[in-house]
């Protein structure tokens, strides 16, 4: 796997375009697009074959990676702002709508990521509350309660919002729309 150091400056994602990658069933990276290899700044060839995991970025919390595979593996669909790290180490933000992929036979074969450019209003909301998470995981003697902290705080966010994680995401994603409204 390459090895990357992350670096503090933003690659931008242009709004008319699609971030796309397929999984298998682990997570590695079966198919990934132009536009998602442009944004990575990587070849495709580079992606191919490796864990999607090469792109997580140091300040993404693991409770978001958690609630994300629950989610698919239990085959539903999920949306989530996740910040990315490209091969540069450069990071850039989407929103990103998680699913499965069933084969004939209805079972699960795969997973999809569709990602989209993400408002400055939306990434500043989900970095603050990241932020918290991070600090949580970071801050615990093991890792398993550090998730298990991290998660419940995730949730007690949402509770003291009276909103449920699904609604929370697409609050922001129409902050996202509305910013491309002010932009065309
Ligand atoms: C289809 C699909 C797309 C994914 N896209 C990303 C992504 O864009 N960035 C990312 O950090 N993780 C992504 N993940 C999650 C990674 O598999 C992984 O859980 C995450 O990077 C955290 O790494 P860790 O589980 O090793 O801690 C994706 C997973 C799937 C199944």
């Amino acid at each position: 796997m390459i090895s990357v150091t992350p670096v503090n400056r933003a690659r931008s994602v242009p709004a008319d375009q699609f971030l796309v990658t397929h999984a298998d069933l682990r997570g590695g990276i079966t198919y990934a697009n132009a536009y998602f290899c442009e944004a990575q700044d990587c070849r495709e060839k580079d992606l191919l074959g490796q864990p999607h995991n090469m792109l997580r970025h140091p300040d993404m919390p693991a409770a978001v990676f958690q609630l994300i595979w629950q989610r698919i593996r239990d085959g539903r669909e999920v949306f989530a702002y996740v910040k990315n790290m490209a091969c540069s180490g450069e990071y850039y933000w989407t929103l990103s709508h998680l699913m499965p992929h069933y084969d004939a036979g209805h079972r699960i074969d795969g997973y999809q990521c569709f990602r989209r450019a993400a408002s400055d209003r939306s990434i500043s909301t989900a970095e603050e509350a990241y932020r918290e998470l991070r600090l949580i995981e970071h801050n615990t003697r093991s890792k398993e309660q550090g998730l298990a902290a991290s998660r419940q705080h995730l949730d007690g966010m949402m509770s003291r919002n009276g909103t449920s994680y699904d609604e929370w995401v697409l609050s922001l994603a129409t902050l996202d729309d509305e910013e491309d409204c002010l932009a065309a």
